[in-house]
């Protein structure tokens, strides 16, 4: 994945471009560019490393101009290197390209343009994407070829996208136009701004937001042309596009750090309010009972009578759908299957129409996530997304869309948005069960309290980092952490680990706790330290038997259990307690001691949380 933006207006466009880069650099730092046209000629700068080695570069020299584009890249084809980075341009420099995705077919096009005498000088899929255009710019101006009613700029670009398969997101600036910017898009994100004498380009809203909240999520093979004055639709066959623009709710403040070290740390701390966000729309008082409003997606009781509910996401996003798998069976006796996307994608499963099919994505970008999405939609499935994007592909290609309403989500390590999907998950699951007649006015009202009571609880958590932070003073340096836990421990454990090995790097696992004797208890020695989560009274007794089999092998432990809870006193190294709630429910407070673990390990060992290695906030490619 990587971060894409460009100006045009009034203003230099340099500034502008590092500014937007700034907000979009989540998206990947291995290199940065940006190219600015300047009437006669494009200027290019990149290098390889974080953009402040841009910025550095490029304060040694001004470049002038107000009509540009910059990248971020995330390494995929070509090591991250100055030549690598985008921009790419035409050999005689004249047009310029930066791209988000993948070019599948960038080999047998590579051979047909080198067969004409082009000559490549990166190892990238996108430098193909120039030159295509730039064959075709020079064979439409000898004799018009393709799209008749475009200009010579765009047909050229219509024609490059016509010969390109895989993913793009992408912009193209030309010597001879400097008057507009041509993006497309093709399962990779890109939404345009549109300004007051100025309009804008970005792969991600934040990079928007000082300048303007009104847009255009560019949908699938939709091509923009961007002028200072307005903008142009097309889809990529050349047809005009009319539609109205969409709104943006979140303030530029939102996607800003507040005062915090990381991304990560403030979102975290933004739970509290997340968790309000997500609740309150959805939750109504009528007659003095609290009830599940779910009028936004039109859930009625035919959604109640499905068979089997199918639950497909990625990372983190598939650790919502693990606690989704129990809660759904807990509360709505519905069974559930809960897979892996990239999986699901490739495993001819058996499929019955009525079945109840959640995809589960925060950014609604995931290449993975939308391929099983699709391959479920084709076979007929009812789609229900739960993700944080509005206007993502995900939410424009399902049939019911839940937002989470965490708010921008800056942080590579995903946070507010897997307890939002978590709170999204108990919601459905708690309506589902209301409308197959399994939870009684009382039960369902108790459960709603509960949950309106998880804000405030989350809150008291987060007053108490003081107690985690000394905790991963001491175990930061360990070789190995385990988390162990049973049914929704479980799950919480899955989601724990995968916290603490992508941003602290340390060699972290889950496992379900009566799984240990049968192979990973071989692991176990003194350089371990074993986190169990134990919130499941029902299996108190046998969460406790698995940290004695681990303290009797030299593991350090660490137990995450309710308020007032002794159980775990005698046998645990040490206790962290959160408040308690329903057991079910105990995900979306168990969780937070974890990330804030994993945050304070990751700044312990010199790390930083925002922007692990090798990782991109969201994978738009295989
Ligand atoms: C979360 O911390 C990860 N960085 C990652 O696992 C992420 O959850 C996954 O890539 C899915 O992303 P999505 O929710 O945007 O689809």
């Amino acid at each position: 994945m990587c971060g894409i933006t460009g100006y045009i207006g009034c203003k230099q466009a340099t500034p502008e471009l590092l500014r937007a880069l700034k907000k979009l650099e989540y998206r990947g730092y291995d290199s940065a560019g940006i190219a600015v046209l300047n009437g006669s000629r494009i200027t290019v700068r990149k290098m390889k490393g974080a953009l402040g080695v841009l910025e550095r570069k490029i304060a040694e020299e001004a470049i002038p101009g107000t009509l540009g584009i910059g990248h971020t890249r995330w390494a995929t084809h070509g090591e991250p290197s100055d030549t690598n980075a985008h921009p790419h341009t035409n050999l005689s420099g004249n047009i310029a390209v930066i791209h988000n995705g993948i070019i599948e077919n960038y080999g047998v096009l590579k051979e047909w343009l080198q067969a004409r005498g082009v000559v490549f000088r990166s190892q990238t899929d996108t430098e193909v994407i120039v030159h295509l255009i730039d064959f075709y710019y020079n064979a439409a101006a000898i004799a018009p070829i393709g799209i008749p009613g475009t200009d010579l700029f765009l047909r050229a670009v219509l024609e490059a996208l016509g010969r390109i398969e895989g993913s793009y997101g992408l912009a193209v600036i030309a010597r001879d136009f400097p008057d507009r910017i041509i993006a497309a898009r093709k399962d990779s994100p890109l939404i345009v701004g549109l300004g007051d004498g100025e309009n804008l380009l970005a792969s991600d809203v934040p990079a928007l937001l000082d300048h303007t909240r009104e847009v255009y999520y560019l949908g699938e093979r939709e091509v923009a042309v961007l002028y200072r004055d307005h903008v142009d639709l097309f889809t990529d066959q050349g047809e005009r596009v009319i539609r109205p623009s969409s709104h943006v709710d979140w303030d530029a403040q939102a996607a800003e750090k507040g005062g915090y070290a990381h991304f990560m740390l403030k979102e975290i701390h933004e739970q509290p309010r997340a968790f309000t966000d997500t609740l309150r729309p959805r939750l109504k008082i009528a007659d003095g009972t609290p009830d599940i409003n779910f009028d936004e997606i039109g859930l009625d009781a035919s959604w109640a009578d499905a068979p089997r509910i199918v639950i497909t996401a990625c990372g983190t996003a598939w650790h919502a759908g693990m606690v989704g798998k129990y809660a759904f069976e807990h509360f709505a006796r519905i069974p559930v299957e809960t897979d892996i996307a990239s999986e699901y994608r490739y495993r001819n499963p058996v499929f019955n129409p009525r079945d109840l099919f959640i995809v589960i994505s925060q950014s609604g970008e995931t290449a993975d996530t939308l391929a099983a999405m699709r391959l479920a939609k084709q076979k007929g499935a009812r789609i229900l997304a739960i993700t944080n994007a509005v206007g993502s592909t995900l939410a424009r290609e399902s049939d019911l869309v839940l937002y989470t309403w965490a708010g921008p989500e800056i942080g590579v390590a995903s946070t507010k948005a897997f307890t939002t999907q978590l709170m999204c998950v108990y919601l459905l699951a708690l309506k589902l069960a209301r409308l197959r007649g399994l939870l009684d006015g009382r039960a369902y009202r108790d459960a709603l309290t509960s949950l309106q009571a998880i804000p405030a609880q989350a809150q008291k958590i987060l007053e108490n980092t003081a107690a985690i932070q000394r905790f991963a003073a001491g175990h930061f340096n360990k070789g190995k952490v385990f988390f162990i836990g049973r049914q929704f421990d479980y799950a919480v454990s899955l989601e724990s680990a995968l916290k603490l090995k992508e941003i602290s790097y340390t060699h972290s696992e889950a496992f379900a706790a009566g799984e240990l004797k049968h192979g990973p208890i071989a692991l176990v020695d003194r350089d371990t330290l074993v986190v169990a989560l134990a919130t499941q009274t029902a299996l108190f007794d046998k969460i406790a038997s698995n940290i004695q089999e681990t303290a009797a092998r030299g593991a350090a432990s660490l137990v995450i259990t309710w308020e007032g809870e002794h159980r775990f006193d005698k046998i645990a190294g040490e206790i962290f307690t959160i408040p308690r709630t329903d057991d079910p429910f105990s995900p979306l407070l168990s969780i937070i001691p974890a990330q804030l673990f994993a945050y304070y390990c990751a700044v312990l060992r010199g790390n930083d949380p925002d922007k692990p290695r090798n990782l991109a906030k969201s994978v738009t490619v295989e």
